[in-house]
């Protein structure tokens, strides 16, 4: 082939994949729009246990500059978190499989991540997190722990061998540790693995326990 001929064709190659890429940021901001919008119109409504705004962010933010991709929540309600963290996901190419067992919530929670334009990067699963938690294949590197607080420490004693090294396993409601908590802060902040912190951004207080 003509050097001329070979010139043209990568000038071509470059043009189309530029297109893709300005395409691919214009959706990228017209999704940002509209979860931008949705989480502040929603602000004051969430009534089911669910996150504080300020913790959303935490959890959004940590995926984001992490560039996790393989996520799990447990504890769906009605999907205020949800949305954060499928927000964050859709900025790094990952996916989010979420768990909740009332069946009430769940389906709220699927109308709200509809509304905020997230579906596809949301799996969403009615179950006993007790035993779907054990089923569940990896790898995972994000971790939200957010339902029945006495068995956070099974729900990390079955992700951990699950988890990639430099995973994240944050649990939601810890700054005032009582029973399950408070064995589940012991177990991570004793383990040789993890190294944990507490963010205490709202009262509620998230555990971040990065995996060594
Ligand atoms: C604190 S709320 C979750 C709030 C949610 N992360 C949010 O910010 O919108 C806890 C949820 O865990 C669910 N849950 C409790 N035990 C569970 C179990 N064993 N398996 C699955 N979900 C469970 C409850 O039904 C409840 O909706």
């Amino acid at each position: 082939m003509k050097r001329s001929a070979i010139s043209l064709l990568l000038t071509g190659f470059l043009i189309a994949s530029l297109a893709v890429q300005a395409q691919t940021t214009v959706v990228q901001q017209q999704r940002d729009e509209k979860v931008q919008r949705f989480l502040d119109e929603s602000r004051s409504r969430w009534r089911d246990l669910n996150v504080p705004y300020e913790d959303g962010k935490v959890l959004h933010d940590l995926i984001v500059k992490n560039n996790y991709t393989r996520a799990i929540e447990i504890g769906t309600s009605t999907g205020h978190s949800t949305v954060w963290l499928a927000w964050a996901l859709s900025k790094t190419g990952g996916k989010l499989i979420t768990i909740e067992i009332d069946e009430r919530r769940q389906k709220q929670a699927i109308e709200n991540v509809k509304a905020a334009g997230l579906a596809e990067f949301v799996d969403f699963r009615l179950a006993d997190a007790h035993q779907l938690v054990k089923e569940l294949k990896g790898p995972f590197d994000f971790v939200f722990s957010d339902a029945d607080k006495d068995w956070y420490p099974q729900y990390f004693k079955d992700l951990d061998p699950k988890l990639v090294k430099g995973a994240c396993f944050t649990a939601h409601n810890v700054a005032n540790p009582y029973g399950g908590i408070r064995e589940f802060l012991e177990l991570v902040q004793k383990h040789p693995n993890y190294k944990t912190t507490i963010d205490r951004t709202s009262s509620s207080g998230i555990s971040i326990s990065f995996k060594k």
